[in-house]
């Protein structure tokens, strides 16, 4: 018979990458043995070999977390290697870009299959292992799960769904002994325009995107916010919400829901426009100077947090060099 490990052990989904990738190396931090997953098999092992010089030990699982059996494979990864499951990232996401008008059923199906489905499949999936131990979930959501940002259509769709499946099991699974944080973040630096899907005008939908990510006072550093994410989570909170602009639009929406639908009608004069439905969702190509010089801190954190080293994930057109 196995014998059971003492350190506690995280499933991450989406670790290969970005804010996932934080999070596996901040649960590395405090202790936790790791079972990374991600599609890309390549994506994981950037990852894995970066964890392992902290001390985890890592399980990478390349796998689809839409697809039910694929997701219940991390659960019986963590329980066959190490015995045992205390907390579950459910993180994997994707993002399209671009005005409802450019978007296809398609589209929301690929976002509800990640972010909503993905998520539902490897809950399923932990919640058995997780009550043996008093386990603890956290649904990275997003404030476009609390309030529509415009030309996020699909992913607005998908992250209400969301964080309605994350709270209405946080209220149910307390009685197990399970706590769910609900994770609301804002704009974080994780590098993730590099690889997220533009459609409709897609130069200009890139640049607006890329530009909001990288502005200190509307986006976060990432670091920051998996920390604060992690503590929050072993801590069993209900709710984090991160950024203070997202702060702010959660609270307005929650009181006054017709006044920022208006204004984020106004915002939405003000980003591109398109009539037709545009080019299926895909990455962008090149930039001008004065973008390069603007997104710095973006370019910055895809580097850092193995944007670029994901090439599987580079369907669509080719990304910018
Ligand atoms: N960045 C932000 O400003 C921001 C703001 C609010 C919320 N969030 C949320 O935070 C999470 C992480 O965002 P990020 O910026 O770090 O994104 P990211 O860099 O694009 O990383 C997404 C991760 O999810 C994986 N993934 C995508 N589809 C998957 C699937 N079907 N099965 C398994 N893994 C899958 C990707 O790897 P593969 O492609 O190899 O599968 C990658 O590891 C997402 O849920 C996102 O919505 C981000």
């Amino acid at each position: 018979m196995r014998t059971e490990y003492r350190r506690p052990v995280a499933v991450i989904t989406g670790a290969s990458r970005g804010l996932g990738f934080l999070l596996a190396r901040g649960l590395a931090e405090r202790g936790h043995d790791l079972v990374l997953n991600a599609r890309s098999a390549e994506g994981l092992d950037v990852a894995r070999r970066d964890l392992e010089t902290r001390g985890a030990r890592v399980e990478a699982v390349p796998a689809d977390v839409s697809v039910p059996a694929e997701a219940q494979r991390l659960v019986d990864t963590a329980v066959e290697h190490f015995g045992r499951l205390d907390v579950l990232v459910g993180n994997a996401g994707t993002i399209q870009v671009g005005p409802a008008a450019a978007m296809l059923a398609e589209d929301y199906a690929t976002a509800m299959d990640v972010m909503y489905w993905g998520l539902v499949h490897s809950t399923l999936a932990s919640l058995p292992v997780l009550r043996r131990h008093g386990g603890r979930i956290l649904a990275v959501t997003s404030v476009g799960g609390k309030l529509p940002a415009p030309h996020l259509l699909p992913y607005t769709a998908a992250k209400h769904a969301a964080v309605g499946f994350a709270e209405g099991l946080r209220v149910e699974a307390a009685r197990d002994g399970v706590s769910v944080t609900v994770g609301v973040p804002g704009l974080m630096r994780t590098g993730s325009p590099r690889n997220a899907l533009f459609t409709g005008d897609r130069a200009a939908e890139y640049r607006w995107f890329a530009v909001a990510d990288s502005l200190p006072l509307l986006s976060m550093d990432a670091e920051r916010a998996a920390r604060k994410l992690i503590d929050a989570t072993l801590r069993g909170r209900p709710e984090i919400i991160l950024t203070p602009a997202a702060k702010l639009g959660v609270r307005v929406h929650g009181l006054a829901p017709a006044t920022t639908l208006r204004v984020l009608a106004g915002v939405n004069q003000l980003l591109p426009s398109t009539v037709d439905p545009g080019p299926r969702p895909g990455h962008t190509t090149s930039s001008p100077r004065w973008f390069d010089m603007l997104t710095g801190l973006t370019r910055s954190a895809a580097q850092r947090w193995h944007q670029h080293d994901d090439k599987t994930a580079h369907h669509g057109e080719p990304a910018r060099p």
